[in-house]
């Protein structure tokens, strides 16, 4: 946990003797944009889940972030509860982790803005997701294009030693590694340079119409994605209307890129292998198989739904635990900053 931590020393990022019996720390954060999807589950909360009892995690509703594009009060606030409740839903545990909103926690803000000292413009024109999110938009804010520095300001913040995230957020991670090391080159040792945890399976989850892009909520296009709150229903239908490559052999190769991406998830939800499922469906054809993909995201999804209608009912329960972690998280944030403003020379001393 945050505050379990020994922290609050000159020598805090630097191996010191705690350093070697702690904890692996890992921070990671997602957009309050909606419910979260498949995708989302995949790549990053289901890891965020499993690997709870091997870190000291602390997980983030990266509300500031929401602002790089366009958003209506009521929408965020409300997005902001739903996606803790959905994490919560899904495994995360309040008494294992610390879940916060990050604009609760007002040293993200500041850190950003002094990490944006030690960034070039350069490298944040460079990153992939500013160009995908900016291209064809005419209102392009500012915050669009430091975004990257507060998302380096989150992991830093916390020393995390790993940032599990799917695929897309490895530029931003590595990002986050150069902007680490050229502030302790400059001040001094001061943050930890984090690590990105990326798995080889279920890292990038393509859409469902389309396997040459990422399933992605803001594709527009809701049969692209499956959202963890659709009903039994809405799966059945988008999984039956997945697209599929020529042939009819459920087969993992490289020129089946839709049964690629429809294996992974089938694979991931139920813990078998690939081959073993591969065998079980020879000779069936697309059709059993899509039917029972279906099914075994049903299975993965309907639990969860049940405990974010719980927390649905009880908003005020979601409200105090991202309290509560705001707290934890706070206490090491605040002695960081402290810090980090000595070491730069700010204020008065
Ligand atoms: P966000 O909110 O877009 O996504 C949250 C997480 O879900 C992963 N993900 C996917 N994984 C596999 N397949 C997909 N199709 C897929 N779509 C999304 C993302 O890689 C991510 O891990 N900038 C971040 C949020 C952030 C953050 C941080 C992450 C802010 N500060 C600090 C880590 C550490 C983002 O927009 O993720």
């Amino acid at each position: 946990m945050v505050a379990g931590r020994v922290e609050g020393t000159s020598a805090t990022a630097v191996a010191e003797p705690s350093e070697t019996v702690r904890r692996q720390r890992v921070f990671s954060g997602m957009q309050p944009s909606g419910t979260p999807t498949l995708g989302n589950y995949l790549g990053a909360i289901r890891n965020w889940v499993v690997q709870q009892d091997q870190y000291d995690n602390v997980f983030c509703v990266v509300d500031l972030h929401a602002l790089s594009l366009p958003t209506d009060r009521d929408t965020l606030r409300a997005n902001t509860l739903n996606l803790a409740a959905a994490l919560l839903a899904a495994g995360i545990d309040p008494a294992r982790s610390v879940l916060f909103a990050q604009s609760d926690v007002r040293e993200h803000s500041e850190l950003c803005w002094l990490l944006t000292s030690v960034t070039q413009f350069g490298e944040l024109r460079r990153m992939t997701q500013f160009k995908d999110k900016s291209a064809g938009r005419e209102d392009v804010s500012a915050a669009l294009f430091v975004y990257p520095v507060l998302q380096a300001a989150d992991i830093i913040l916390y020393d995390a030693d790993l940032v599990p995230v799917g695929d897309d957020q490895r530029q931003h991670v590595e990002l986050t590694r150069d902007i680490a090391e050229r502030f302790n080159r400059r001040y001094g040792q001061t943050f930890v340079v984090p690590k990105p945890d990326i798995k080889a399976e279920g890292a990038r989850i393509m859409a469902l119409d389309d396997p040459s892009q990422k399933m992605s909520k803001s594709s527009g296009r809701p049969m692209s994605y499956i959202a963890l709150t659709d009903d039994a229903d809405t799966i059945r239908r988008k999984m039956k209307r997945a697209v599929t490559d020529s042939g009819s052999e459920v087969r993992a190769v490289p020129d089946k890129p839709a049964l690629v991406n429809l294996l992974t998830i089938y694979s991931l939800l139920t813990g078998e292998d690939v081959p073993t499922i591969e065998e079980r469906y020879a000779g069936r054809g697309y059709g059993a198989f899509k039917t029972d993909l279906a099914e075994v995201v049903v299975a993965t999804v309907t639990p969860i739904q049940a405990r974010i209608a719980e927390y649905a009912a009880d908003p005020g329960a979601v409200q105090a635990i991202l309290a509560d972690g705001a707290d934890r998280a706070r206490d090491q944030a605040s002695r960081k900053m402290a810090l980090v403003r000595d070491r730069i020379g700010l204020g008065a001393g």
